[in-house]
């Protein structure tokens, strides 16, 4: 199962950006980052730069198809907060440029299932509050990462329980992990290794939110944060 997905991933745009598992990454030296994260980092996986680039591209594929209706941007944080500024920046932007308007709520949904570097087994929605509004709505998931699905499914279940018109879901990154289910996202930035990476947002126990790469954490950087 597994493989047929990645294959599908491989051979159309619509799974993002490919970076392949023998890709060493850019030098950590090549850009600047901060300095109190020196010998924590393997290397960068995708430069601030190209996440924003491609986020433009998948802003003009969300307006392309969903750009006659408004939309409810669900934002799952918090790794998804940046990814989420960014991709409504854009979208604003072209429809901006556009004779198009779309007009477009964000709400925000928090979502914990990660300790140190390990999925935990429950899917916690914290807070979790009445969506009830979704109801009739075209709503867009923003979601950082996509690794098993696990957490993709669990949240696709828990909104569609409040009947939304259409639900699609933008996910800037998805991860090939062996037990991948079919769960993908509708618009996907990259395809990445089975790495932990951190950055954009993206944490480690709450770290490296404040570093703009997406970038592999080293072992060193892991003993250092664990909890
Ligand atoms: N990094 C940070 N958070 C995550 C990851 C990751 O690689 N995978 C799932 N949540
Ligand atoms: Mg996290």
């Amino acid at each position: 199962m597994a493989d047929v997905v990645v294959k599908q991933l491989q051979v159309g745009g619509g799974g993002g950006i490919v970076i392949d598992d023998d890709w060493p990454g850019y030098s950590l030296d090549l850009f600047s980052y901060p300095a109190h994260y020196s010998g924590d980092l393997d290397c960068v996986v995708v430069p601030h730069g190209v996440i924003m680039d491609r986020t433009e591209r998948l802003a003009r594929n969300i307006m392309d198809d969903l750009g006659d209706h408004d939309i409810v941007v669900l934002c799952v944080l918090k790794g998804g907060y940046q990814f989420c500024v960014d991709l409504v920046d854009k979208i604003k932007a072209l429809s901006r440029n556009s004779n198009r308007t779309l007009p477009m709520r964000v709400h925000f949904i928090r979502l914990k299932s990660y300790l140190n570097d390990q999925s935990t087994e429950d899917l916690h929605i914290v807070g979790a509050e009445d969506l009830s509004f979704l109801a009739g709505k075209n709503v867009l998931i923003v979601e950082a990462i996509v690794g098993t699905g696990k957490t993709m499914k669990a949240l696709l279940k828990h909104v569609e329980s409040f009947s939304p018109k259409l639900i699609k879901v933008a996910g800037l990154l998805v991860k090939r992990v062996p037990h991948n289910s079919t769960c993908l996202p509708d618009y996907v930035g990259f395809e990445i290794p089975d790495r932990f990476v951190v950055g954009y947002a993206l944490d480690y126990n709450e770290y490296f939110r404040d570093l703009n790469h997406i970038c592999v954490i080293s072992e060193s950087g892991k003993t250092k944060y664990k909890i």
